[in-house]
């Protein structure tokens, strides 16, 4: 479904909210700066996650560990001053928020005071339901992600399927009632995802779950082709771009060496 007003005003936390009763499909990518976020918005994209994933997409470590606090909102002002329609939600990245309701509300608080963004999202579900709780009691918007939880990568081992339906169906219940406005369903399968979003009444963002949640997110980078290596079955590539710019990068290493570039039409008399 699309209307007018929904494409064109920016996407609030109530108006993305609602977008699950009006059967609205959200779409939602990751971007960590101000070019991407930038092209991402003029698209259309209803959210833009700026996700730990930074730390292995952005920074090159092989987990989100090591991600700070400082540069969760180094990057997401520049996602903030890359958007004007959607929403922008940031990642709690690992032990900003665990430690401590308290912990939790100090770190959220600097996102939203320090970059403008509307929400932020952590992982977890029901051992997280009073961080929750206090967050969205602070009017500070926040979203659950449940299912895989790349911040446990230490505890799980690895990045693997989550099929205790009990426990994911209880952590999503357990993030709504507490007060979370959405959760992500990570590396679900699609059968789990359906029945909890049928049974929960904000929206579900899936990652890995399949169809039938409320709204889909993909890792920006890896939608458009530019994470060399990375074929998990959910991922679709919409683009190739690294190719393109390896062999856009290849014509100008040979046009410089030669000489072919700069021509006439690229200098200046
Ligand atoms: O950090 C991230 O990019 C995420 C998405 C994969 C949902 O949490």
């Amino acid at each position: 479904m699309s209307t007018p007003d929904f494409d064109r005003l920016p996407v609030t936390v109530p108006r993305f909210m609602a977008a699950k009763g009006e059967g609205r499909k959200l779409s939602m990518l990751t971007a960590y700066d101000w070019l991407w976020a930038g092209v991402f918005d003029a698209a259309g994209v209803d959210a833009i996650l700026v996700g730990d994933t930074l730390g292995m997409v952005v920074q090159g470590h092989s987990t989100t560990l090591p991600v700070t606090l400082d540069e969760m909102i180094y990057h997401a002002e520049m996602v903030v001053r890359g958007t004007k329609r959607a929403l922008v939600v940031v990642d709690l990245p690992f032990m900003s928020f665990q430690v401590s309701p308290e912990q939790a509300l100090a770190s959220a608080g600097r996102i939203l005071k320090e970059t403008g963004a509307a929400a932020v999202k952590l992982e977890g579900g029901a051992n997280q339901a009073r961080t929750i709780h206090a967050l969205a009691a602070a009017d500070i918007p926040v979203m659950a992600h449940v299912g895989l939880k790349p911040q446990s990568i230490r505890r799980i081992g690895s990045m693997k399927i989550q099929r205790d339906e009990d426990r994911l169906l209880d952590d999503a219940r357990a993030a709504q009632d507490a007060g979370a406005f959405a959760v992500v369903l990570e590396l679900i399968p699609r059968g789990m995802a359906c029945r909890i979003t049928a049974e929960l009444e904000i929206p579900t963002i899936g990652i890995g779950a399949g169809p039938d949640c409320d709204g889909q997110v993909l890792v920006g980078p890896d939608m458009l082709g530019l994470n060399e290596g990375f074929h998990p079955k959910f991922l679709k590539r919409f683009a190739e771009l690294r190719e393109q710019a390896l062999a856009a990068t290849r014509r100008y290493i040979e046009e410089v060496r030669t000489g072919q570039f700069p021509d006439d039409a690229h200098s200046h008399e």
